[in-house]
């Protein structure tokens, strides 16, 4: 999505060990208005499609799955990373962060993901996909269906394309990043 692909060359930062900072319009401060577009480009490549929920994980996938679920008008449920004391019916995942070198336990309440639901999930980042591989888990133990999953900006250099790709997942990124090498941002 070219305006997308425009805001990061303009604004992004590129971080050794192949990190990309979006820090002010994503990550930290957000810009509703490139937000909202970016939810209405959700909506023109999945609004069609047999989608009865949002589903994302907190934080950053927030603002983007939100605003799509509004223009969806669908619920919009976020995994979350801390377990709180009182849950009902909770499912539980084990993620672990490449980033952060280590792992950490996702979950949500089967009252919100069930075997009826048909979802998509939305998020910020597809980096090595451990997220993503953790939302699987979650849905398969809910019995949801994934119809498809979306992110904001892929890291074509790392794998999380490749397994999903592999795991019969269907999935779209907003923007594609091929290279961070050399601190130089270079998108698909
Ligand atoms: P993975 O889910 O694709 O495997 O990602 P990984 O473990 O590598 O990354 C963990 C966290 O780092 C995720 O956010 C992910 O969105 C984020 N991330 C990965 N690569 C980049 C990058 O190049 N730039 C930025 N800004 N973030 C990146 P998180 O820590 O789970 O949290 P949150 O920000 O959503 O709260
Ligand atoms: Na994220
Ligand atoms: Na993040």
């Amino acid at each position: 999505m070219e305006l997308l692909k425009q805001r990061i060359l303009q604004d992004g930062k590129c971080y050794p060990g192949g990190i990309l900072k979006v820090d002010s319009f994503i990550n930290h401060q957000m810009d509703p208005n490139l937000m909202m577009e970016l939810a209405r480009e959700m909506v023109r490549i999945f609004g069609r499609r047999p989608i009865n929920k949002i589903v994302t994980i907190e934080a950053s996938g927030i603002a983007p799955a939100i605003l799509t679920g509004y223009l969806m008008q669908l619920p919009v449920v976020f995994i979350k990373k801390k377990q709180p004391k009182t849950m009902d019916r909770m499912l539980s995942a084990v993620v672990h962060s490449f980033t952060k070198d280590r792992d950490y336990t996702v979950c949500i309440s089967a009252d919100f993901l069930t075997p009826a639901d048909r979802v998509l999930f939305i998020d910020d980042f597809l980096a090595n996909g451990n997220a993503a591989k953790g939302v699987i888990d979650l849905c398969a133990q809910a019995g949801a269906k994934i119809e498809a999953m979306a992110f904001l900006i892929e890291k074509a250099f790392q794998h999380g394309g490749d397994y999903l790709r592999s795991a019969g997942v269907d999935y779209t990124a907003l923007a594609t990043v091929t290279s961070l090498d050399d601190c130089k941002i270079e998108l698909e």
